[in-house]
């Protein structure tokens, strides 16, 4: 099918509408997953003895399906959008980003197989096994080229925030994917990290906590700093803020990854490192989440009558909450509570359903439409249904989380006046199992939200012919 769009000319938007359908589409199949290793944690047996479905094997496709496959389309389609629009030129190469959309699906789709095969490199968030991960290293590297030839030939000299942001996360997710990514091959689906012992753990959470930090945060931040303007049809609250905001939040990321390895083998100082780096880190995140909320200043009755500025806002008050819960679980004495418990749990999900999914939605439902020449989405009641549906799925889910969470952790130290155990470890278990089948339905009212989304979203891609659009959309930057 055509769009009949006059942009089409200008921009390329052919590669956007494919990851943006293929952002809908692994949200919820990644999320189904999801819902499926929630339902097994309430019911073992529903793996039904079955290798490839067991819960350790679906869990890291759950992770990486949300993570990668939902997150990463979704970050391919905005910032694509965005450096098209804020440089006010075409895509520097159409045949290169056509290849970073296929090669990305393939990657999806490798993964799909291989977890459920128990293939692995068994280092969380990048489990990927060797000839998958020099895949990606080479389609991030053609990404970059696609990303840093468009803003080098950019048709306006400032290069907008979220343009900033956008070139941290490729510049930081290809050294992260490099350095954590090296191994030594002893066959085509096994390979051991060239770290060892607790150098291994170290590079491991440097990855990891950077993989939140560039790719689950700063893209994001990137595309709230596009899209809550533009719905909200106000330029951003500070520009020089976002510029602090920006420096200020690559700088002190790098150096938190220990706060996942408290009270393990890695030498205290580095562990007392990683703790006063997270709390530092409580500022930039808390600038960035302040500067988007206040975009809104003068314009707070928008959020009454629109869906879509509603999830813009909302995430980023999941954003503020989860970037204070952080730093507070790095505190160590606070994390020797909460460190293996479902607090955890709850915290990543308040970041991933609350801020990832709901900023990822929000701009989505800003994007889909004029993609497809439309006004609007097909339905904006289905919207505003997606909306409170969501909202209520994440709240169940966090809650259930916390409260088991810090059950388990109290629990777990619980000792009697001789020294033994309260508690055994089975009986913790059996006390979460209420909170297992909250998480559920919370998880599932989450996914019900995406199916709302992909029906609304087929229906406003097949819905008629494409009104043309003529002006090509002004850059934010013009008015910021
Ligand atoms: C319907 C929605 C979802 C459900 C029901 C769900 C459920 C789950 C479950 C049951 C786990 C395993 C928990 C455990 O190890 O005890 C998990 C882990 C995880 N999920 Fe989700 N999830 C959902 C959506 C998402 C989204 C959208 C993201 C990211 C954007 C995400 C990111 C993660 C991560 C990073 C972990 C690993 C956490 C850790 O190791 O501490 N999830 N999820
Ligand atoms: C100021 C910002 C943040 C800080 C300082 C922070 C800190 C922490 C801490 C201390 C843990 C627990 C480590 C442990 O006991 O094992 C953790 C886990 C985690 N956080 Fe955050 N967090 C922040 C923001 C976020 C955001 C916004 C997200 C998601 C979008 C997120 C995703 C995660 C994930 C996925 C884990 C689990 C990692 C794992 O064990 O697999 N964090 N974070």
């Amino acid at each position: 099918m055509t769009f009949p769009n006059t942009q089409a000319t200008v921009y390329n938007d052919k590669v956007i509408r494919q990851f943006a359908i293929m952002t809908v589409v692994w949200g919820v199949v990644g999320m189904l997953v999801g819902v499926i290793i929630a339902a097994q944690l309430a019911w073992p047996q529903l793996n039904f003895g079955i290798p490839y479905i067991t819960w350790s094997r679906l869990r890291p496709l759950h992770t990486n399906a949300v993570i990668f496959a939902f997150g990463g389309c979704a970050l391919f389609a905005t910032c694509y959008y965005v450096v098209q629009r804020t440089c006010q030129v075409r895509l520097f190469s159409d045949k290169l980003a056509a290849f970073t959309f296929w090669g990305w699906q393939l990657v999806i789709v490798l993964a799909a197989i291989s977890f459920p095969l128990g293939i692995t490199r068994g280092k969380e968030y990048a489990e990927l096994e060797w000839p998958i991960t020099i895949l990606i290293a080479i389609i991030w590297v053609v990404f970059a080229i696609v990303f840093f030839g468009t803003v080098g030939t950019r048709k306006v000299k400032h290069i907008y925030v979220a343009n900033w942001f956008y070139g941290a996360f490729i510049i930081a997710v290809a050294l992260l994917h490099i350095v954590n990514g090296m191994s030594m091959p002893v066959g085509p689906f096994k390979s051991y990290s060239v770290y060892a012992g607790v150098q291994d753990a170290m590079v491991q959470w440097w990855y990891g906590h950077n993989a939140v930090g560039f790719f689950l945060t700063a893209a994001f931040l990137g595309m709230m700093y596009y899209f809550v303007p533009k719905q909200a049809g106000r330029p951003v609250y500070s520009y020089r803020l976002s510029i602090v905001h920006f420096w200020s939040l690559i700088f002190v990321y790098m150096w938190a990854g220990p706060h996942h390895l408290h009270y393990t083998a890695l030498p205290d100082w580095t562990q007392d490192v990683g703790m006063i780096f997270s709390l530092i880190l409580l500022a930039p995140s808390w600038g960035g989440m302040i500067n988007g909320i206040m975009t809104l200043s003068g314009a707070w009755n928008k959020l009454r009558d629109d869906p879509i500025l509603r999830f813009l806002i909302v995430a980023l008050s999941f954003y503020g909450m989860s970037t204070f819960e952080g730093p507070m679980m790095s505190i160590k004495t606070v994390n020797a509570l909460s460190h293996y418990t479902d607090w955890g749990i709850g915290h990543v999900h308040s970041g991933a359903l609350g801020w990832v999914g709901m900023i990822t939605i929000g701009s989505l439902y800003y994007l889909i439409p004029r993609l497809f020449g439309r006004k609007a989405m097909f339905s904006v009641k289905a919207i505003e249904l997606h909306f409170w549906i969501a909202t209520i799925g994440v709240v169940i889910y966090i809650a259930a989380m916390w409260i088991a969470g810090v059950m388990q952790g109290l629990m777990w130290r619980s000792i009697n006046p001789d020294g033994t155990l309260t508690y055994t470890f089975v009986e913790s278990v059996k006390a979460s199992y209420p909170f297992y089948v909250l998480r559920l339905i919370g998880g599932l009212l989450y996914l019900v939200g995406m199916v709302v989304m992909l029906w609304n979203t087929i229906k406003t891609a097949t819905a008629g012919r494409a009104a043309p659009v003529s002006i090509p959309a002004p850059a934010i930057a013009a008015h910021a």
